[in-house]
C-alpha cells in the first residue's frame, strides 16, 4: 500500500510530503472529524505510526492507514499521564527507525497542548518535523456553539487562559487583574475550578451577572451547553453535572448565542 493511497488524488498536490524519519505534530481539532485540515487527513493517510492523545476522537483515528501502528499517549481511567519525556523519547525513537510519525493532539498542538515542548525536543534531537495547526477548542468549539470570540460591538480583546492551576500556586493567574480588563475570558481545563475562579473574578470587581457559558464536548454529538452567570456558576454546575472536556466562556460574547440561536431556530440563513 502506498502511503497516501486513501487520500483523494486531486488534493495530494496541495499537501506536503510526509518524509520517512520525520515527525508531524498535528492538531485534530475539537472532535468533529469534519474540522480536520487537509494536511491532517493527508498525514493520517500516510503515517506509519500515530501517537495520539486522549481527546482525539475515535472517528479521526479511523482515518489512519489500516496498517499504521497506533499508540495511545494520554491519560487513561484516572491513571497518571505518561511523562512528557517518555512521549518525546518515543517520538524520537520511532523517527530514528525511519517511520513517518504522526503526533496527533486534540485541538491545536500549540495551544495548551505541550506541542511546543515536543517541537523543542525534536529540534534538540535533530529530527525533522512539521507543525500542522488544528482548530482549537476555545475558538472553534465556541464558534460551533454560536459564541463568537470577538465582535466589533462587544469586545476588542479576548483572553485564552487555563483554569487548571491550584489556588495560590505559582501557576495560578491573577484573576483580579483579568477581571479589571473587562474583556471576555475563554478558559480551558477550568470546570473543576470554576466556582473558585468565579469567586476570584467577582472579588476582583467582575459583575455577578456577567454571562457564562460552559460548552462540554464541543462539536461532538454529546455536546452540552450550560448558560449561567458568574454569580450562579457554582450552583448551576453542581446541578447540571457537566463533565470535562469543557470550555468556559465568560463575558459579553456569551449573550450573542441567544440571538444567533433564535435566528437559527427561525430558519434564517
Ligand atoms: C490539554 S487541553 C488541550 C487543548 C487543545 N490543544 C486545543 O487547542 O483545544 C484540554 C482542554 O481543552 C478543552 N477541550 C478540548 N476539546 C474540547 C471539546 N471538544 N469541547 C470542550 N472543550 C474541549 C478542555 O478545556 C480540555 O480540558
Amino acid at each position: 500500500m502506498t502511503p497516501s493511497s486513501s487520500f483523494p488524488v486531486a488534493l495530494r498536490s496541495l499537501t506536503p510530503d510526509f518524509a520517512p524519519g520525520s515527525v508531524w505534530l498535528v492538531g485534530a481539532g475539537p472532535g468533529d472529524p469534519g474540522l480536520l485540515t487537509l494536511h491532517a487527513i493527508n498525514a493520517l493517510a500516510a503515517a506509519d505510526a500515530v501517537v495520539y492523545d486522549a481527546l482525539v476522537d475515535k472517528r479521526v483515528l479511523g482515518l489512519a492507514r489500516p496498517d499504521a501502528q497506533l499508540e495511545f499517549a494520554g491519560k487513561r481511567g484516572g491513571k497518571p499521564s505518561p511523562q512528557q519525556a517518555d512521549i518525546t523519547r518515543r517520538l524520537i525513537a520511532l523517527a530514528r527507525e525511519g517511520r513517518r510519525v504522526l503526533r496527533l493532539k486534540g485541538g491545536d498542538p500549540f495551544v495548551f497542548g505541550r506541542g511546543g515542548e515536543e517541537a523543542l525536543a525534536l529540534v534538540e534531537a535533530g529530527i525533522p518535523f512539521r507543525v500542522i495547526p488544528g482548530v482549537t477548542a476555545g475558538l472553534g468549539g465556541l464558534a460551533s456553539a454560536l459564541i463568537p470570540a470577538t465582535t466589533r460591538g462587544t469586545n476588542q480583546a479576548v483572553v485564552l487562559a487555563t483554569g487548571h492551576a491550584a489556588a495560590g500556586s505559582e501557576e495560578d493567574l491573577d484573576w483580579s487583574a483579568l477581571a479589571r480588563l473587562r474583556q471576555p475570558l475563554i478558559l480551558y481545563m477550568a470546570v473543576a475550578n470554576l466556582p473558585r475562579i468565579a469567586g476570584a473574578l467577582m472579588a476582583g470587581g467582575a459583575d455577578p451577572t456577567t454571562q457564562v457559558a460552559i460548552v462540554a464536548s464541543a462539536t461532538l454529538p454529546s455536546e452540552q451547553i450550560l448558560e449561567t452567570t458568574l454569580g450562579g456558576a457554582a450552583a448551576a454546575l453542581a446541578e447540571a453535572g457537566i463533565e470535562a472536556p469543557s470550555i468556559v466562556a465568560i463575558g459579553s460574547i456569551v449573550g450573542l448565542r441567544a440571538q444567533l440561536t433564535a435566528r437559527t431556530a427561525a430558519g434564517a440563513p
